[in-house]
């Protein structure tokens, strides 16, 4: 690419998207985890330009808040009340420094599919051609709702005509304008000026530089992109919907040429931003989702929906939901296990069925393996947590630690209340409720000894089914606890 004139991008972004029916602005919702504007912004970046702008009006602190968080770097500029992509073209150019001499390329942040090669190639076909515009253009199966790309007899670009302004010849086009476009800056700051409104939708239009350009001699380029999918706008959910399968597919896609076993590509959810070892294996209804990782070797599914969670190589994560968490190498997790914020859990370690954790390290080789909450706590290596387990960490006013030591086991239907220490190869018999620390190696017993009253249910429920059976009993234990 020649890169002998400076550049700037305009990254267009304040109009409402009324067709979204949202009261999130349309370019922020999200198309695999990124909102659209932020796939375009990317794009725009890799292209490396002096000045990268991004024209905002509609709900303009949550835009500008997520043009900020993908490129800092970029000229937030705020569109007026004059309507229209020509208007927030005119005052993106506005804001570029007054001596600023070359091309403009003009981007819309509801096309996320634009990638930078794509808009590398509109930008060299422009510039080699000297012409004032190029478009990016496309032959589409339904052109409804885009403008139309009108040519002369010859064949060369005559203007845009949009939709809702087009005659029923006009509509019959299949050349789209994909509103992508890359603009001598003097094109603009001659035409822009001279653009009205006077249209089916009372506002300034863009596509209009266009038509004045050649009614000026001025030769306007396109470039026809053949995979039309790159250049879909997106300005209702049906379309978000679509575009969010088809990015899914290619992320699928992705992994699956990486060695990575997706067995129902249809059901599985992967955002950009994941990545997986070899030879993992995600199984049928999975979401990964944020910056998770999967290591090699893991399997994760069914059913299981994982955010900004590392799970380590040759790791199993069953029918779990997890949040910011991270399963050591070899661990294993589920089935119904759900992993809130802070959940660490080291190699070899299990978090078992029905289990919560919250904010809870557990060490090497340990295990949580039935019907627990186990909230604020820190486990050493090896111990177990016997079923049913409660850390009580929260006293109504604030949470507090249970710190369980090395080769530990508690029994079954325990509550910690925290804060407790239970030392390394103590013990706790079942129902126990630890509210003292537990030396190591001791054993922890709360519960009141056991008290069997004989013949209480013939003394106290005669009659009953229970009292026939008791009599028929042959094997009834004693009160010393042996068999008769
Ligand atoms: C626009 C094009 C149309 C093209 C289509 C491709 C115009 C007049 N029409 O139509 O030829 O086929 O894109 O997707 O340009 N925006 C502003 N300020 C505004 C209005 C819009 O910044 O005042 C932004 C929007 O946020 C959006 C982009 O410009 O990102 C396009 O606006 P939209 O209203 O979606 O234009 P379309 O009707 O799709
Ligand atoms: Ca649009």
């Amino acid at each position: 690419m020649s890169t002998s004139r400076p550049l700037a991008v305009v990254v267009l972004a304040a109009g409402q998207g009324t067709r979204m029916k949202s009261s999130t602005p349309k370019v922020l919702h999200r198309l695999a985890g990124l909102p659209l504007i932020q796939h375009v912004l990317e794009s725009a970046a890799a292209l490396q330009p002096q000045h990268l702008v991004a024209v905002v009006r509609h709900e303009r602190d949550r835009v500008v808040a997520s043009v900020l968080e993908m490129t800092p770097e970029a000229l937030v500029v705020d569109q007026d009340e004059v309507p229209g992509t020509g208007r927030a073209v005119e005052q993106a150019v506005a804001a570029l420094p007054a001596d600023f001499e070359g091309d403009v390329v003009v981007v819309s942040a509801d096309v996320p599919f634009i990638d930078h090669r794509t808009l590398g190639e509109l930008l060299e076909q422009h510039r080699g051609a000297s012409s004032g515009a190029t478009l990016l253009s496309a032959v589409v199966p339904d052109p409804t709702g885009y403008g139309r790309v009108v040519r002369h007899g010859d064949g060369s670009v005559e203007a845009i005509v949009e939709h809702k302004d087009a005659t029923e010849a006009q509509r019959g086009i299949a050349e789209i304008n994909s509103g992508t476009y890359a603009f001598t800056v003097a094109a603009l700051r001659t035409h822009l000026p001279r653009v009205g409104s006077a249209n089916a939708q009372g506002e300034k239009y863009v596509t209009d530089v266009v038509g004045l350009l050649t009614a000026a001699g001025s030769t306007v380029g396109a470039l026809a992109v053949d995979e039309a999918w790159r250049i879909e706008g997106i300005n209702d959910r049906v379309q978000l919907a679509a575009a969010a399968r088809r990015l899914n597919d290619r992320i699928v896609q992705h992994w699956q040429r990486e060695g990575v076993t997706v067995t129902d590509p249809q059901t599985v959810w992967i955002d950009r931003d994941v990545s997986i070892g070899r030879d993992a294996e995600i199984l049928p209804g999975t979401q990964l989702r944020g910056a998770t990782s999967i290591g090699a070797g893991a399997v994760v599914g069914p059913d299981t929906t994982l955010v900004d969670t590392e799970v380590g190589d040759g790791a199993t994560v069953r029918r779990t939901d997890a949040t910011l968490a991270v399963v050591g190498p070899g661990a294993s997790v589920g089935p119904f296990s759900y992993l809130r914020p802070g959940t660490v859990l080291h190699a070899d370690g299990k978090i078992g069925a029905f289990v919560e954790t919250k904010n809870a390290e557990i060490g090497v080789g340990s295990k949580v393996p039935h019907l627990s909450y186990v909230g604020d706590t820190v486990v050493g290596e090896h111990s177990n947590i016997g079923a049913g387990t409660i850390t009580a960490n929260y006293d109504g006013v604030e949470k507090h630690r249970t710190v369980v030591g090395s080769h530990v086991r508690t029994g079954s239907h325990n509550v910690f209340v925290a804060p407790v220490r239970i030392g390394d190869g103590a013990y706790s018999g079942a129902g126990t409720v630890v509210r003292k620390d537990v030396p190591a190696g001791a054993l922890a017993i709360s519960v009141a000894p056991q008290r069997n009253a004989a013949g209480w249910v013939e003394g106290n429920r005669p009659g009953t089914a229970a009292a026939d059976a008791a009599a028929r009993a042959t094997d009834a234990p004693t009160t010393d606890g042996a068999t008769a």
